[in-house]
This record gives structure tokens, C-alpha cells and sequence, in this order.
């Protein structure tokens, strides 16, 4: 439900204000004593050949048949995390099956046995990390109160705390856009969290990059940050990780390589974006993933 000016343009279109975000930031060149950066991650106990990592997708069956489990060979074969969202258990199982280290993101269902049962089949078919779209909670913006047929429901405090109790992995909460919400997914322990407006869950929502910041310094260290919307290149991955996020996620750009070449689209996305990633910290002296510093940036 978007307000259309007459020539038919939402002006406040979450995806446009947030690419026009990533384009207003500038780097900086650092090459005297640079080295060639290594892009690898560390993340809870495993080391990954990339920060980039597919996000939480769903539904890719659509794309193209077997789309799901194509995605997530692309992933393993990069090297990369893979994320699933909504999905059957038998979904889940294959997606791991392929050697896919994969984090399954459950919706913010109205019926919280159903939460608990999809945490503990996550949990016992070797994911990674589980976590919550919490910035589901009212449903889609065009279908409100339902992830497809499901309903869902606003969730307190208490209840993520629940959540994150039942499971022994890393428990993250995607959808954070607020320092608020930053203090919040500390308090209940959360595992990690991810810097997201779910692709433009409301309109006119602040560019992820904008608030990473505020809330990179809120959660200090304690916790994974890790951001989607928008990540389209190499820069982009850059200019988050330079900002403070631990690893970034991309949607639509994998589906994009899906959808014109299966498991090898989506490798190669995953690694251009990497390429571009590890010559961008080349050149500004960020030997790894974690020693980028954000004075590169500038505002443009
Ligand atoms: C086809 C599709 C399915 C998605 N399904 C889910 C989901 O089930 N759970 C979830 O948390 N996010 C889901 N997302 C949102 C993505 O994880 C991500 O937040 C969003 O697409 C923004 O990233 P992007 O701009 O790189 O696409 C989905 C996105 C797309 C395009």
C-alpha cells in the first residue's frame, strides 16, 4: 500500500532511498604498505571463503525448478553462508544436504508451537543458526497478519526470550532498525542480529547503512552484525563492512542469478561480489574483513 505521486513514482520507495544511500558514500584510496586483503570470515567456530552470504529467501522454487536447493549449492560452492526464510522441514533438509552452511530464519508465527517445533527440527537437521523475522510480525505490507497461508503475531520480549532459550545456537533477529530494538535483541541474548528492512517492508524505512553506525556501537562487539537490502556489488558488501557490519546478505541479485544460470548464477554472483569486495579492501589497506576502517568512507 504505497502512495503513487501521478507519475506513478512512490516517493518514498525503501528500495530507490536505499540504493540512492549506498551511492551517496564515497571511499577513500589507502596503498602504500597495502596487501592483498583475504575476504575469509569467522563466524561462531567456522571459517567461510566469503562475508557475503545469500539472505534469507524463500519460495525460489517459483524461479526456477529446484531453485531452493540450486541456491544453495551456489552457496556452497562460493563458500558462502546460506540463509533460508519460510519453507517446509523437508525443504530445510535438503538445503543442508547440499554442504550448504545454512541459518533458517522462522516467521514471527501467531502459533508459537509451531515456533518451537521449527526451532527444534532446525536445530536437530544441523543448521548453523536460527533465528526470527521480527519485522514480520504484522505480516507482509501487502498482506498483512499472514506470512502466505500462516498467521502471525506481534512478539514481547518474553517471548523472543523464550525463543532464544529453546535452542542452543546462535538465535538472530533480522529485521532491527533501531538503536531501541539493537538494546533489546542484546538483552534477550540474541545470537546475532541483522540490519534490515526486509526489502521495503514499510516505505520511507531508513537505509540500512544509514543506522548501521548507531547500532554497530550499541551492540559493541558482542554480537554478529550482519545487513541486507540492496547489496547488489562488491562496494556495497564494502561500504557495510567498513561501517561496522560483520557480514552482509543478498537477495535479489542471487535470485537474479538463479533465475538465468542455476547453481552456477548463483556462485557467480556470490563471487563477483567477493571480487569486487576484496579489491575494494585492497586498495584501502583493509587487510581483512575485520580491519576495515571507516574513516575510508566519505559522505559524496
Ligand atoms: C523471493 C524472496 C523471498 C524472501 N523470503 C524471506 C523469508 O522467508 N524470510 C525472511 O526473513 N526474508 C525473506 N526475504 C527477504 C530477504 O531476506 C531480504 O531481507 C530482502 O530481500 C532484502 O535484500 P535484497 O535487497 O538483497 O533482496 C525474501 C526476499 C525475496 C526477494
Amino acid at each position: 500500500m504505497s502512495e503513487q505521486s501521478s507519475a506513478g513514482v512512490n516517493a518514498g520507495d525503501s528500495a530507490r532511498i536505499t540504493r540512492e544511500y549506498f551511492d551517496s558514500l564515497l571511499v577513500e584510496l589507502r596503498t602504500i604498505d597495502s596487501v592483498k586483503a583475504s575476504t575469509e570470515m569467522e563466524l561462531w567456530g567456522e571459517t567461510f571463503a566469503t562475508p557475503v552470504m545469500v539472505a534469507a529467501l524463500s519460495g525460489l522454487n517459483k524461479t526456477r525448478p529446484g531453485g531452493m536447493v540450486d541456491t544453495a549449492r551456489g552457496a556452497a560452492a562460493a563458500g558462502a553462508v546460506m540463509w533460508t526464510g519460510i519453507g517446509s522441514e523437508a525443504e530445510l533438509e535438503a538445503l543442508i544436504a547440499t554442504g550448504a552452511k545454512t541459518v533458517k530464519i522462522i516467521k514471527p508465527y501467531a502459533d508459537r508451537d509451531l515456533i518451537f517445533r521449527k526451532l527444534e527440527h532446525a536445530e536437530k537437521s544441523g543448521v548453523i543458526a536460527v533465528g526470527m523475522d521480527t519485522d514480520y510480525v504484522f505480516g507482509g505490507k501487502n498482506k498483512r497478519g499472514f506470512a502466505m497461508e500462516y498467521p502471525v503475531s506481534p512478539k514481547t520480549l518474553d517471548d523472543i526470550r523464550s525463543f532464544v532459550r529453546a535452542t542452543k545456537l546462535p538465535f538472530i533477529l533480522k529485521g532491527i532498525l533501531s538503536e531501541q530494538d539493537a538494546r533489546k535483541a542484546l538483552e534477550v541474548g540474541a545470537g546475532g542480529i541483522v540490519v534490515s528492512h526486509h526489502g521495503g517492508v514499510l516505505d520511507y524505512a531508513v537505509p540500512p547503512l544509514k543506522i548501521l553506525p548507531r547500532i554497530v556501537k550499541v551492540i559493541d562487539k558482542k554480537i554478529p552484525v550482519f545487513v541486507d537490502c540492496g547489496i547488489t556489488r562488491g562496494m556495497d558488501a564494502f561500504k557495510a563492512l567498513a561501517l561496522g557490519a560483520t557480514a552482509v546478505s543478498v537477495g535479489r541479485a542471487v535470485i537474479a542469478g538463479l533465475s538465468s544460470g542455476g547453481a552456477d548464477g548463483v556462485q557467480e554472483v556470490l563471487e563477483d561480489i567477493t571480487g569486487e569486495l576484496q579489491w575494494a579492501m585492497s586498495l584501502t589497506g583493509s587487510c581483512d574483513t575485520t580491519h576495515i576502517d571507516p574513516e575510508v568512507i566519505w559522505r559524496r
